[in-house]
This record gives C-alpha cells, structure tokens and sequence, in this order.
C-alpha cells in the first residue's frame, strides 16, 4: 500500500542554522523558508535525489511541534511521510487493521497542498508516520 518515502521532517531548534548546515556542511539544495500559519510551522525543504528532508520549526504559540522540541532541545526526527495513491484506501485499510489514525480521521491539506493523514505513533514502531496522497 505504501509506496515512496516522500520526506523525513525534522524538527530544529534554529532554522538558519540548521538550513546552513544542510547547504554548506552536507552540500544539498535547499528552499527558502515557507511560513505555514495552518499548519503552526516554518519549514525549509532540502531536496535529494529520492526524497526530501523537511526542516520544520514552531510557528506561533500554538505550534504543534512546540512541545516535541521543548522535550527535545537539539531538535530531532519528528515523522516519516509515505506516499499512498487513494489516501481514504488507505484509512479505512489502516481501520480495519485496529490502527490508530489521529484527529477526526479525515485527510487534511499537508505541506505540499494534497491530502494527508497522521497515524498514531504507538501503533508504528514509535514512529509518527504521515501518509500523503501521491
Ligand atoms: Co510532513
């Protein structure tokens, strides 16, 4: 069901600092910041040859990601984003199979302006995974 690994996101502390890192100690493209008010984060995307990393830090006060780095400081892996091709497939597979799908279980916008859906962490190796409709 799952196919490509579309982004790993993490979560940084500075995001000048941590963009600098990508692009001049490990040498990748990277984009300009993007603020995503919707979504209470800024994120720089760091583009690789089969995937992406996202660098995601808090955007306003009620930032979903302001806890993950109060809890860690030098930042760290916040998800993992699979590519699905029919995301409601998808959820109702992942239901069926007693998986925990967060919020009300509909897809909502992602980063990338298609639908995406949050699994609980526990269900998952410890691991949020977000599966995005290709
Ligand atoms: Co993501």
């Amino acid at each position: 069901m799952i196919g490509k690994l579309n982004h790993v996101a993490i979560v940084v502390p500075d995001l000048e600092a941590a963009t600098a890192l990508y692009r001049d100690t490990l040498g990748a493209t990277v984009s300009a910041p993007l603020a995503l008010p919707g979504h209470g984060v800024t994120t720089v995307f760091v583009e690789l040859p089969n995937t992406k990393i996202e660098l995601l830090h808090p955007l306003g006060e009620d930032s979903p990601i302001r806890r993950f780095l109060e809890s860690n400081r030098a930042g760290g892996i916040h998800h993992l984003c699979y590519e699905v091709e029919d995301i409601l497939a998808a959820r109702d597979r992942l239901h069926a199979a007693g998986a925990r799908v967060l919020g009300d279980g509909e897809p909502k916008t992602g980063a990338h302006g298609k639908p995406v859906l949050f699994l609980h962490p526990k269900d998952f190796c410890g691991t949020l995974i977000e599966l995005e409709q290709a």
